[in-house]
């Protein structure tokens, strides 16, 4: 009898020992879990802020604006940028662009729609916060884009290259360009 209740206590001790780990266990599981979770939504916030530009894929657009020179992401300049070029295109830089209503309509709602207020990509984020508001109607007026190009490492003459012509010359050194990838790892300045 003595030795019955005495297996009983010792095996209510071992039961309640093994829940208790079994409990810990659950809970560091539940823990991981939770560390998990929060990685993997971290990352997918991380994900949302675009790391490159949306390559341009409006035809009207391209074949027009793109007859003289690179076809500039909408997501370079602010929509009202982008509006006042197309309100000044009888002086364009010095060029007189005439435009039929209907293509000229495309473009606009493109440009607009697509401009660097509303684009999560890092490099409009910057852009737009170096403009404090301005609107210019270069994007080599962007004051995070004439910053990046002050670098020492770039040869004094480089804008002014046969090659290059000038700084709105994107492509003749960033041969990711169109792609809408401008990191400073795929840039090749022309001799
Ligand atoms: C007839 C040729 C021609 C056409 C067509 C043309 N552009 Fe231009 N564009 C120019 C010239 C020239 C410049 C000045 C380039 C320079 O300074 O090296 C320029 C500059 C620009 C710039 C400023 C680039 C910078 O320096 O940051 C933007 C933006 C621009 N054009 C947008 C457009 C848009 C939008 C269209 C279509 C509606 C268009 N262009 C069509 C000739 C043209
Ligand atoms: C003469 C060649 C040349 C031209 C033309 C040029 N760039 Fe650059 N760009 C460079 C170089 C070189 C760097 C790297 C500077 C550094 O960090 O040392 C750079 C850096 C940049 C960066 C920063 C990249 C990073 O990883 O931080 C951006 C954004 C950029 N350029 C955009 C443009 C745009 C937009 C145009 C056209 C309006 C343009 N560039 C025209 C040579 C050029």
């Amino acid at each position: 009898m003595y030795t019955k209740q005495k297996w009983v206590v010792f095996l209510a001790a071992v039961l309640l020992l093994t829940s208790a780990t079994f409990d810990a266990a659950l809970a560091e599981n539940g823990h991981k879990e939770r560390r998990r979770y929060q990685k993997r939504h971290r990352n997918s916030a991380e994900h949302n802020a675009k790391s490159h530009l949306t390559p341009v894929n409006n035809s009207t657009y391209k074949e027009t604006c793109g007859a003289c020179h690179f076809t500039y992401q909408p997501e370079l300049l602010p929509s009202a940028s982008w509006g006042k070029i197309l309100d000044r295109l009888d002086d364009h830089f010095g060029e007189e662009i005439d435009l039929d209503q209907e293509p000229k309509k495309i473009i606009a709602e493109y440009l607009k729609a697509n401009g660097a207020e509303s684009s999560s990509a890092k490099l409009a984020v910057k852009n737009m916060r170096s403009l404090k508001g301005q609107t210019p109607m270069r994007i080599t007026d962007v004051p995070y884009i004439g910053h990046k190009h002050e670098d020492d490492d770039i040869p004094a003459d480089a804008f002014q290259r046969k090659s290059v012509g000038s700084m709105s010359n994107c492509i003749a050194c960033h041969t990711t360009a169109e792609r809408g990838i401008y990191d400073d790892a795929y840039v090749e300045i022309p001799k």
